[in-house]
């Protein structure tokens, strides 16, 4: 008799934003008429720059002609790829990442949602709380944690770090050793960074306790401030115990196309095994690459047209993220994030319920945003509103929320 794996029905409820659009849908069919604004999911709104269009082009032009025809990708990527890559995101950051270190995938969810699969289930992993949802249901499908406590909301097992205002939302290193830390900075759900002095010393723990960390780098590019880290290998040592994930859909509006890459450098080891040949096991074994097109349009946001046409985007966005700042701030609402990052952060006013919130705002703004607390017990109380809507809605938005 087949059997499934139980440790999915471990997992309460659908994936966050399956259950967001599913609450918007049928309020959508009780109120057909309600002009409805999306702010909940970080999904971009912006066209693709021009650089990219005419790399796409091009590269579907290539696909038409016998001499120029791509088959399947090479393993890692293409190399025209990983070099710019590594040239553009590492060498010009003092960081020291070759092409090979580099593996292209079709975005930073599913390399996140899959790196766990080269470590032993018996390991220990902690997570930040709030914290983006795919770390830890990963890790409960793989059978890692033990089961959900509907009284905690939390899963047996798994070590929770805080992230509370009184810290700036950057967790402290965790008194449990974990084996596998995931972190994410710029963070996603709250906004907030850590500092480049904070992330090394996040590095030395690992180092210290042979942990190794898992680095979601996909809002990287969102960063204005100074002595922010756009790469976990700006910090002397990281090489030896960290992994990063890294992504287009943010930075170049790649949500519907699909592009990211992982950096697991040749030397790092867990158990005193090296994970990169595990990684292109796994890699080789399971996927097939990203399209050709596809990386030819990567490969397009790394011109100096595209990263001037980046840099522009990227603005756009962030200036929507300042009128939600500017907006809810002086309406009385406590607000962060927004500075290095697409997300805004919000205290739920009169301490009412993020799905409270969420409720109330789409019935009285038909605004949606997303609930804190789906993002853990942490996050109750909060809710995240997104940047990446287009300017006019934005300014909608917010308008509706303060005369709520
Ligand atoms: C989010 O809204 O948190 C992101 O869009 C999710 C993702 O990038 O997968």
């Amino acid at each position: 008799m087949a059997k499934i794996n139980s440790n999915y029905l471990k997992l309460p409820g659908s994936y966050l934003f399956s259950t967001i659009g599913r609450k918007v849908r049928e309020y959508k069919e009780i109120h057909p008429e309600a002009d409805i604004i999306r702010l909940g999911i970080g999904d971009v709104t912006r066209p693709l720059s021009s650089a990219v269009i005419d790399a796409l082009h091009s590269a579907v032009d290539e696909m038409g002609h016998e001499e120029t025809f791509k088959g399947y990708a090479p393993d890692l990527g293409y190399e025209f790829l990983r070099n710019v890559i590594a040239e553009k995101d590492y060498k010009a950051r003092g960081c020291d990442i070759s092409p090979d270190e580099i593996f292209v995938s079709d975005g930073a969810k599913c390399d996140c949602g899959n790196i766990q699969e080269i470590f032993d289930t018996d390991n220990t992993i902690a997570v930040c709380d709030p914290v983006y949802p795919v770390y830890v249901d990963s890790n409960v499908m793989a059978g890692r944690t033990g089961e959900y406590d509907p009284q905690t909301e939390r899963f047996k097992g798994v070590i929770y770090m805080p992230c509370e205002r009184e810290n700036g939302f950057v967790p402290k290193l965790p008194d449990e050793v974990p084996d596998l830390i995931y972190l994410c900075f710029p963070n996603n759900p709250t906004g907030a960074v850590i500092k480049k002095d904070m992330l090394q010393k996040w590095v030395d723990y690992a180092n210290e306790h042979d942990s190794v960390i898992l680095y979601d780098a996909a809002y990287e590019a969102f960063i204005s401030e100074d002595d922010v880290p756009h790469s976990i290998y700006e910090c002397d040592g990281a090489k030896d115990c960290a992994i990063e994930f890294r992504s287009f859909s943010k930075t170049a509006g790649f949500t519907g196309l699909r592009l990211g890459y992982t950096v697991i450098p040749r030397d790092l080891t867990a158990g005193g095994e090296r994970l990169w040949p595990l990684w292109a096991r796994r890699h080789g074994t399971k996927y097939n690459g990203a399209p050709y097109i596809v990386q030819r349009a990567g490969e397009a946001i790394y011109s100096d047209a595209g990263r001037a046409q980046v840099r522009e985007t990227i603005a756009y966005y962030m200036s929507n993220a300042q009128v939600i700042l500017d907006g809810l701030s002086k309406a009385g609402f406590e607000v962060s994030g927004g500075v290095n990052a697409p997300y805004i952060w919000l205290r739920t006013p009169d301490n009412m319920t993020s799905w409270d919130f969420f409720d109330y705002l789409l019935d009285k703004a038909h605004v949606v945003g997303t609930p804190g607390s789906g993002f853990g017990p942490h996050g109750e109380h909060y809710f995240r509103l997104t940047a990446f809507g287009s300017r006019e809605n934005t300014v909608r938005a917010v308008e509706r929320i303060v005369s709520m």
